[in-house]
């Protein structure tokens, strides 16, 4: 048993999970492969999926259990943050993992499922609990449900108690505010909320789990987290890769749909929020939904002002030549989907009334570095004014990855007679200090969903409020064309204009 976790739903004090079967569909793409199959092997290793576990792969290729269990091999071997493969643990975890092979839309596929996983309880002792893990194209997500219903393999929460069903529905939740409405309409004919667990795994870092716990649990920062002492934050979610093998994917959503509305909006809405009331998975979304729904452009609607878009061109990344978006697989060569975001935003309470929040998000960048900056008013001028005593304005960065951990930085008299002033920064590493590696957030998550804890998952409310942002946004740039792409090259900071919409406010972004 691991240690209860502070963000953790009261009343689910234990982290052993119950018995129950992870049925993945669209196990043969890349999201299993990855990061699915990695984590479950690690929950297996460390102790915290029980031995009456089993894992599912529902998919459309020909392939049978033997072939599946070898390919995830090399998977986890490759995938996994744990290092090499431990072939006792993989000799326990293969016996639990099965493929089955079916169409999303073939009947007979969800009958002939129902019975291996009735055969898998009888063998197993799984007792009936289901998890649906639906890591396909969303354009699935509402197809799958209905047949699981069809096929009474979705529970009626209100009549059956002893056992669970419950559906992971990985992102993007939705296409815009129309069709995640429409979505979730669907959902609901088959599923109460409590089954829908809307993944983002951002949340299930350990780094973005304790913001909530550094500000709340510390009395020194609390009162300085206002419009009073903060000049703005920034955001910034920078990624060295490109789209890679996820052009077609990229070519429906982008980047906006992909980073901006889920992950970045999760991370605005922990760093701005309220104290919750308690630690409960509602009073946590409460106020977190506050905050996605106070949030605005500004000026409203001129979003040339507030918003900039970008699409790399071919450049360098890692020291090697890398090709641009529209030359990628499955990309047409005049997209004009974006693969950088920068923004400006708003939240309209009194906490944060005009202060600017800036948001930087952007594939091929020259770094994979995920970080929220809060950024304190300078100073007044009045003691130190000669220019060697200049102050930069206090900042206190929170790097939620690589090289997780929390820095402030400080302005500092340099040693000696001349007294001149320099920034300096406390700084706070994960790695020296706990001297571990942090879980993957999809081990948590999943574990999570065991338990049926949903704190950690997006609420369909949050989902809405963000689409009630984006929404607008995309559908001017559906109808505007952008300036021409593409107009940054891989390995850059993003296209000028990025600066340019922190320097009309006198800001820079940060170097990261
Ligand atoms: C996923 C996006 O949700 O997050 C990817 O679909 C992105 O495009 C990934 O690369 C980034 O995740 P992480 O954990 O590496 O920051």
């Amino acid at each position: 048993m691991t240690a209860s976790h502070p963000l953790q739903e009261p009343g689910i004090s234990s982290r052993i999970t119950s018995p129950c079967i992870l049925i993945i569909f669209g196990a043969t793409g890349d999201l299993t492969a990855r990061k699915i199959m990695p984590a479950l092997y690690n929950l297996v290793r460390e102790g915290q999926l029980p031995a009456q576990f089993a894992s599912v792969a529902f998919a459309r290729r020909d392939k049978n259990s033997e072939q599946f269990r070898c390919e995830m091999k090399e998977k986890i071997t490759a995938f996994s943050r744990s290092g090499p493969l431990e072939e006792e643990v993989w000799n326990t975890f293969k016996e639990q993992i099965f493929y089955h092979r079916a169409e999303f839309h073939d009947d007979a596929g969800y009958e002939s499922l129902k019975r291996l996983l009735n055969e898998l309880d009888a063998k197993l002792g799984t007792r009936g609990n289901r998890l649906f893990y639906l890591s396909t194209q969303p354009a699935f997500f509402s197809l799958i449900c209905k047949k699981l219903h069809q096929h009474q393999l979705l529970y009626d929460e209100a009549k059956i108690k002893h056992r669970f069903s419950r559906v992971i529905i990985e992102k993007p939740f939705g296409h815009d505010l129309a069709s995640a409405l429409a979505l979730q309409q669907e959902l609901r004919k088959f599923l109460v909320e409590n089954q829908i667990f809307r993944i983002d795994h951002y949340l299930g870092k350990e780094t973005v789990q304790n913001i909530l716990v550094f500000r709340f649990a510390n009395t020194i920062f609390e009162h300085l987290w206002n419009k009073r002492y903060v000049d703005h934050v920034q955001i910034t979610v920078a990624e060295d890769m490109g789209v890679g093998t996820r052009g077609r994917f990229y070519e429906e959503e982008g980047l906006c749909r992909d980073i901006l509305q889920n992950h970045m909006m999760q991370l605005l809405a922990l760093i701005a929020m309220d104290p919750p009331v308690d630690l409960s998975s509602d009073a946590i979304h409460n106020e977190k939904v506050k905050i996605l729904e106070a949030l605005h452009f500004c000026p409203a609607n001129l979003f040339q002002q507030t918003a900039v878009r970008g699409q790399y061109g071919p450049g360098y990344s890692g020291g090697r030549a890398a090709p641009g978006y529209r030359e990628e697989e499955n990309v047409s060569p005049d997209s004009l989907i974006e693969t950088f975001v920068a923004l400006r935003l708003f939240i309209d309470n009194p906490r944060w009334d005009r202060v600017p929040f800036y948001l930087r998000a952007g594939k091929r960048l020259p770094k994979k570095a995920t970080e929220i900056a809060v950024v304190f008013k300078s100073p007044p001028e009045v003691l130190f004014t000669t220019p060697q005593m200049h102050q930069d304005p206090n900042v206190l960065a929170l790097r939620i990855q690589p090289d997780e951990g929390i820095s402030l930085k400080t302005n500092c008299k340099v040693p000696g007679p001349s007294s001149p002033i320099q920034p300096v920064k406390m700084d706070f590493r994960y790695s020296s200090y706990f001297g571990m590696s942090a879980p993957e957030a999809y081990e948590r998550l999943i574990c999570d969903a065991i338990l049926g804890d949903r704190t950690l998952f997006a609420r369909e409310d949050e989902v809405m409020a963000s689409w009630k942002l984006f929404t607008p946004l995309l559908l001017r740039w559906q109808q505007e064309t952008p300036e021409p792409f593409p107009n940054y090259a891989a390995g850059t900071w993003g296209p000028k204009a990025a600066d340019r919409l922190m320097a009309t406010d006198g800001h820079q972004w940060r170097l990261l």
